[in-house]
């Protein structure tokens, strides 16, 4: 639905939510060989995001719980990725290094304890994924880019095309990828992309984002001295990031830890768990959202984890 568009249209995100969300419920339910009986209470992401999409899940959620008489517990998407290493096999202990690659956020932080983060690094414009989805928008691919320019990639020469590595030698932990898309977008205006052009482009940029990704990374490792380095965000399932970060990490003596490929890209596991862990907050058939809101803030709030 998107894909002819080249990115998420919020509107018929939203509607599509409507139409999908009970289904997906009943279906999931059955799957899991549960029904509603079994649940111990609903969790739903908050923010941020797109408020329509996100009015959806919450209102449902809500509904569900009040239905139910089950608790209820809003989280914040950002946590659910940067928890969602813990559901795999060899879950990493605090404190560690996030690296966030989402589609929307391209983030360091400092993750002490659970509920508590320290932003280190942003981008300052567009987000590593957006640079992933431009290219293939640009390319013709459709949306979500990032799966289908690393496919094109593996047949391509990332050597072939000179593209920016933008802020790579900058002394802060911040980042940007507007430049690199405004690269790419005069590149494909300028070339004739032939089908080898393309993949060698896809090659080209995958590398460009996955040498800054890790450069800053290795740089909030040194200047943190922070024992481990979670990757987590749809970008993390890139195989070319993960090489790149996993030698240089090796290099540094320091372990990093993966989410399983489908708990890297958006997923409810990740909402779920990160849930559970803040069942403390929860209140019954009320919802609310927060399109914009900041990881860091829920250090902020009451310490429901007991942490120090
Ligand atoms: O975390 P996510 O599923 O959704 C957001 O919260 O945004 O991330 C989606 C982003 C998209 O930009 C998508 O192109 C990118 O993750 N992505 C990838 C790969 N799989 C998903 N980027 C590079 N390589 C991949 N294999
Ligand atoms: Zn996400």
């Amino acid at each position: 639905m998107h894909a002819e568009y080249g990115g998420v249209v919020p509107e018929l995100a939203s509607r599509d939510h409507i139409r999908r969300v009970p289904s997906l419920v009943t279906e999931l339910l059955a799957d899991c060989g549960r029904g509603l009986d079994d649940l111990g209470a609903v969790a739903y992401t908050q923010g941020p995001g797109l408020a329509g999409a996100l009015l959806v899940g919450a209102a449902f959620a809500g509904g569900l719980s009040f239905a139910l008489d089950l608790p209820c517990v809003g989280v914040h998407h950002l946590e659910g990725h940067l928890l969602s290493p813990m559901l795999g096999e060899r879950a990493p202990d605090f404190p560690f290094l996030a690296l966030l690659v989402s589609g929307g956020h391209t983030q360091l932080l400092e993750a002490g304890a659970p509920g508590r983060y320290r932003l280190l690094g942003d981008t300052l414009d567009d987000a590593a994924g957006e640079a992933f989805d431009k290219t293939a928008q640009l390319l013709g691919l459709g949306y979500p880019g990032g799966p289908a320019i690393s496919a094109l990639a593996l047949r391509g020469n990332p050597a072939r095309f000179t593209l920016p590595r933008p802020m790579l030698h900058s002394p802060g932990l911040d980042l940007s990828f507007s430049g690199l898309k405004t690269a790419v977008a005069l590149l494909v205006k300028r070339e004739s992309m032939d089908d080898q052009a393309r993949a060698d482009l896809a090659a080209g940029v995958e590398l460009a984002i996955a040498e800054v990704l890790t450069a800053k990374a290795v740089a909030a490792l040194r200047a943190t001295g922070l024992p481990r380095l979670v990757v987590a965000g749809g970008v993390g399932a890139n195989r070319r990031l993960r090489e790149h970060l996993s030698a240089a990490a090796e290099k540094l003596g320091v372990p990093v830890f993966y989410p399983d490929l489908a708990l890297c890209t958006d997923n409810g596991a990740m909402i779920a768990f990160a849930g559970a862990l803040r069942l403390a907050e929860a209140t019954r058939g009320a919802f609310q959202v927060r399109p914009r809101w900041d990881l860091a803030s829920l250090s902020e709030a009451v310490d429901y984890f007991g942490a120090a």
